[in-house]
């Protein structure tokens, strides 16, 4: 059902009634952030010339106060989602508590929460690498016109009904699934209009790629040393090549491209990991395994673990599906 080249609005369209639920409702919401993409790409990329523009003060050229991006990004995802009516609830890795909206009201019928992390690699934000955002999707479990509760976002990832990253890149990239396969769509910011560019994506089963921070390796457990010595090993086709962004988004989406795996693991600094569970381990997993890869914290499918919290932490070990599979023997093993 999909074309290369053909709109991201075109394609949602053709594609509604693959959607197991179909209402529309999916639609527009997949609409709302693709709108809420452009405006944040617009912002990301003028990023360094605001800098300039507003170095007398606090203020831009417009008189506007200036605005961290992960700031800005969290408020306009939440705004056009708001907005626009679609949702009932979102939960932000930038905000404390989950947000309801208009959920306590009997007329409405809304039926999706929202999770995202809003700015992905923040660190990268101020030196010209490439940030994200990431978003995940499902149907409440608690009845249709009554407030959202905690539960409605402490779901195992495997219940999630959509999930996609935005990666602002080189150039502009919306790469999302509905549990059907994954699709990448590239924003030609001449027109403004997201064109499939990158259909059916699919991890290399294997790969020679790993990256993680190996400035924290005395810190790493011992399976992740011995995985990482064996990346290291003159063998077959190792060594292995590193590369490490530091925006999981970014280092994702080059090893689903080119077959590698990511790790964060826990560190002593970290013990049950950085990375989180509800914003971005679950719809990177999700994307993961709609793309034949793998994504697990170790030892358990990430989407098969119950979260108890919202801004749960887990190691996550994410990529080529052969590659996560032998760092999760290595994992084993050094468990023995
Ligand atoms: P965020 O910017 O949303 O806080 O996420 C940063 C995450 C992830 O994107 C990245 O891979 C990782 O943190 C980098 O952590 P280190 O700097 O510790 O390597
Ligand atoms: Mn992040
Ligand atoms: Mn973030």
């Amino acid at each position: 059902m999909s074309r290369k080249n053909q709109t991201l609005g075109e394609f949602i369209i053709e594609n509604q009634t693959s959607f197991k639920y179909t209402s529309g409702e999916l639609s527009r919401l997949i609409n709302s952030i693709r709108l809420a993409a452009k405006v944040v790409n617009h912002e990301v990329n003028k990023a360094g010339l605001v800098d300039i523009l507003g170095a007398f003060g606090d203020t831009n050229i417009q008189g506007e106060d200036q605005q961290k991006l992960d700031v800005y990004a969290n408020e306009k995802f939440i705004q056009t989602l708001t907005n626009r009516n679609i949702v009932c609830g979102i939960a932000s890795e930038e905000e404390d508590h989950f947000i309801t909206i208009n959920s306590q009201d009997e007329n409405n019928q809304n039926k999706y929460i929202v999770l995202i992390d809003p700015l992905d690699g923040s660190s990268n934000i101020d030196v010209n690498v490439s940030v994200g955002t990431i978003f995940s999707v499902y149907r409440r479990v608690t009845p249709l016109g009554t407030p959202v509760i905690l539960e409605d976002f402490l779901q195992k990832g495997n219940q999630q009904v959509a999930a996609g990253y935005i990666i602002y890149g080189t150039s502009t990239m919306l790469v999302y699934t509905t549990g059907v396969g994954v699709n990448g769509f590239t924003l030609n910011p001449a027109i403004g209009a997201f064109y499939l560019s990158h259909p059916n994506m699919k991890f290399p089963e294997d790969g020679n790629i790993y990256s993680v921070n190996e400035g924290n390796y005395v810190h790493f457990p011992q399976g992740v040393k011995d995985y990482i010595k064996y990346c290291q090993m003159e063998e077959g086709n190792r060594p292995y090549t590193s590369r490490y962004i530091g925006s999981l988004v970014s280092d994702f989406h080059r090893n689903m491209i080119k077959g590698g795996i990511y790790i964060y693991p826990n560190t002593s600094k970290n013990p049950t990991g950085k990375l989180r569970l509800l914003y971005e381990c679950n719809p990177m997993a999700f994307i993961a395994e709609q793309a034949n890869g793998k994504a697990s914290d170790g030892f358990t499918r990430i989407l098969d673990i119950q979260p108890t919290e919202l801004h749960q932490r887990v190691p996550f070990f994410c990529g080529s599906e052969n590659m996560v599979g032998e760092a999760e023997e290595f994992m084993q093993k050094a468990t023995i």
